[in-house]
């Protein structure tokens, strides 16, 4: 059986993630998407509520396949795949800087418990939309719609962007 990992902060989660859920859902017998911690990064919503957002963009979101949200709040993401039976990570490439800050972290998942990353392109659709933009567009008051699925656009700006 082959099981798979998506990886992330999902702070918030994009519709750039969601893409790439969806295409890695078509390559396994069974997804887990992962909200976990990223010890470089300061988080902006609350843990609870970015696995909250990540299980309800997905349950509206009508991805074909078995896929599961969980979360993993400390240890080695190495160490969940171990656990639950995945053989790999997936993980999305937008850009030349997101090749280089994922080949180290691919090589020392690789090297602490033989899981292997897979790496799939980002659709030009979604390939300039991070976490990191949307948290900037939303605290100035920008429309954060295009970007992010319904669910995260209403729980982040519920009385709509203050301009635009
Ligand atoms: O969405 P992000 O923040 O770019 O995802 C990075 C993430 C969470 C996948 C990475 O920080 C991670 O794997 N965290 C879990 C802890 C761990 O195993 N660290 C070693 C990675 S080589």
């Amino acid at each position: 059986m082959r099981v798979a990992v998506v990886p992330g902060s999902f702070d918030p989660v994009t519709l750039g993630h969601l893409d790439i859920v969806g295409r890695a859902a078509r390559l396994v017998d069974r997804l887990h998407v992962l909200v976990t911690h990223n010890p470089a990064k300061a988080g902006l919503l609350p843990f609870e509520q970015r696995v909250d957002l990540v299980r309800r963009a997905i349950d509206r979101a009508d991805i074909a396949g078995d896929v599961v949200v969980d979360a993993l709040t400390e240890g080695l993401l190495v160490d969940y795949c171990t656990r639950v039976g995945a053989q790999a990570l997936v993980k999305g490439i937008r850009t030349p800087s997101d090749t280089e800050y994922e080949t180290s972290m691919a090589i020392v998942n690789r090297d602490l418990a033989g899981i292997e990353t897979v790496f799939l392109i980002a659709d030009p659709a979604t390939a300039h939309v991070s976490s990191s933009l949307v948290r900037q567009v939303a605290s100035l008051g920008g429309d954060i719609r295009p970007y992010v699925p319904a669910v995260v656009a209403d729980a982040l700006q519920p009385d709509g962007p203050r301009r635009g």
